[in-house]
């Protein structure tokens, strides 16, 4: 019997996006693995919140709004509709959507502010360094060299009087608390990048910017002259989208499980983040994992190369469980990426309309021969119970959050499933051995469910095309399904047409 174990709640967060222009592959990324986690757990039987949401505030936006003649809030707007319709179109499922501009995320900000300058943890002192509107950050002499933030955006110099908080009276807690909670940081180069980092001493950090400068922002509750620095703002929207520490959600969600972020900011996410829930005395999220980068066809993705991977250009030639299929089977998780368009080619054709697509044409082309009112009776043999094992070391992969071993333990199971087919032999039996025709079936017909419901976070339509060719539907879910049973016995097969259609290349 397998051990399927689950958590009661998980919250899962990805970060919130910037909303000054189109998204690319590598919002995308982070958004699509971030649902296959609550898509999983739900699979399961978690309790789950899946928050996304976008991140209003600061220069950037400003300057963009301005640039198109618009008014901010009606600019926001018309992006926040865009990102809602690229989600849906990408079909995530999140459960929440937060805007930094939301009133109840301001007056949460406000609160958490004004709590720690009580307490002592923000004082006024003088800024004279390098800001990176890109970054929207602010950078000291170390980081920055030929007037370029470490990613290569300019930087300007920026001199006025402005709020800090006290990040190096937390250096030496942070450091313990890594070392205490080995799972706090993934993977494991992120963390060690980090604790030399912090070892090389923590400096205060800026907090506020100049209303005049950037009234874009939310008020400092005890300074009406200053808004608040941005990342100040953003992190916290993962705690105010619960609703503040008082409210029922907060109770039922608080900490994240699994906070998903991409390199360039898990900086902020791993420093900053855990102080600023210290100062105010609010437990750490369990554990943040940073993803690596997307390149493309060999290159930095960019707008002067003309090799920006825009998702819905791919959704709307091969649908959503295509590119959702292609981005987490390409780039090993916790890795660099390399998106190229032979290898999506490539991708589909060996894995889903080869490996997956053909599996289940061949074996339901036969079932259906077999024509049987009753369908199948129960049969287990042991590459039945090899396919249980299966499932429990995709669940460990999960746990572990190895999405890269996980998906290609799925992918395995097809490969396992169409040698199965091939060592039988079903099409001889039907001629030669009704008897033994009829179990194979019932074994290739019951893995081809699992199979199914193990790409169902993935391809979160086509299983249901596969579900249905079975005489399956959507009550036939659920973690207890996950595993070798009569599911499949007396279920009437209905062959449709192909799932997955090959992609010729054209030159
Ligand atoms: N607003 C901040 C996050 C605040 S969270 C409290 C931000 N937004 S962003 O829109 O610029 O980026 C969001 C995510 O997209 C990040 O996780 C980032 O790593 C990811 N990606 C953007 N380009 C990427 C690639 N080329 N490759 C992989 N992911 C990248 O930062």
């Amino acid at each position: 019997m397998n051990n399927l174990d689950f958590p009661k709640k998980y919250y899962i967060t990805t970060p919130i996006y910037y909303v000054s222009g189109k998204f690319h592959l590598g919002h995308s990324y982070t958004t699509v693995v971030a649902d296959i986690f609550a898509r999983y757990y739900r699979l399961l039987g978690s309790d789950v919140f899946y928050l996304t949401g976008t991140d209003e505030h600061g220069l950037k936006v400003q300057q963009a709004a301005e640039d198109e003649k618009k008014d901010t809030k009606e600019f926001l707007d018309s992006l926040v509709d865009y990102t809602k319709k690229v989600w849906k179109d990408l079909d995530i499922s999140y459960d929440y959507f937060i805007r930094t501009t939301d009133k109840e995320h301001k007056k949460t900000v406000q609160e958490i502010a004004q709590k720690m300058f009580e307490k002592g943890d923000i004082y006024k002192g003088s800024y004279k360094g390098y800001y990176c509107k890109g970054c929207e950050s602010f950078f000291t002499d170390k980081d920055v060299s030929e007037n370029k933030c470490p990613i290569g955006h300019e930087v300007t110099i920026e001199h006025e009087d402005a709020y800090f908080f006290k990040l190096s009276k937390y250096q030496d807690w942070l450091l313990k608390y890594i070392e205490d909670n080995p799972k706090f940081l993934s993977p494991e180069s992120n963390k060690n990048e980090f604790v030399s980092f912090i070892k090389n001493g923590l400096e205060d950090l800026c907090i506020s910017r100049h209303k005049e400068k950037v009234p874009w922002g939310i008020e400092l509750p005890f300074d009406k002259e200053h808004t608040i620095y941005v990342w100040l703002d953003a992190l916290f929207n993962y705690y105010s989208a619960l609703g503040g520490s008082d409210s029922e959600k907060f109770k039922q969600y608080w900490p994240p499980d699994f906070q998903l972020m991409g390199r360039d900011i898990s900086r902020f996410h791993a420093i900053y983040w855990p102080i600023f829930l210290k100062s105010i005395d609010v437990s750490l999220p369990k554990q943040e994992f940073a993803h690596g980068w997307w390149m493309s066809e060999g290159k930095k993705m960019s707008k002067s190369f003309g090799n920006v991977v825009y998702p819905e250009e791919y959704i709307e030639k091969f649908g959503s469980d295509i590119y959702r299929y292609y981005i987490v089977k390409e780039m090993p998780f916790g890795d660099e990426g390399q998106f190229s368009k032979k290898s999506f080619v490539e991708r589909v054709n060996s894995d889903l309309v080869s490996s997956i697509g053909n599996l289940l044409s061949r074996v339901v082309t036969l079932a259906e021969k077999r024509n049987k009112e009753n369908g199948f009776n129960f049969f287990k043999d042991s590459f039945a119970e090899e396919i249980e094992s299966k499932i429990q070391i995709i669940h460990n992969h999960y746990k572990e959050y190895e999405l890269s071993k996980a998906i290609n333990e799925i992918l395995q199971m097809s490969y396992a499933l169409n040698k199965y087919v091939q060592d039988n032999k079903p099409w001889d039996l039907l001629k030669e051995d009704l008897e033994k025709f009829d179990q194979v079936m019932y074994v290739l017909l019951e893995s081809i469910r699992i199979l199914a419901l193990e790409l169902s976070p993935i391809l979160t339509r086509k299983w249901t095309e596969i579900f249905s060719q079975l005489g399956l539907d959507e009550s036939n879910l659920g973690h207890k399904r996950l595993a070798f049973t009569n599911t499949m016995e007396g279920k009437t097969i209905k062959k449709q047409g192909h799932l997955f259609e090959k992609i010729e290349i054209k030159e």
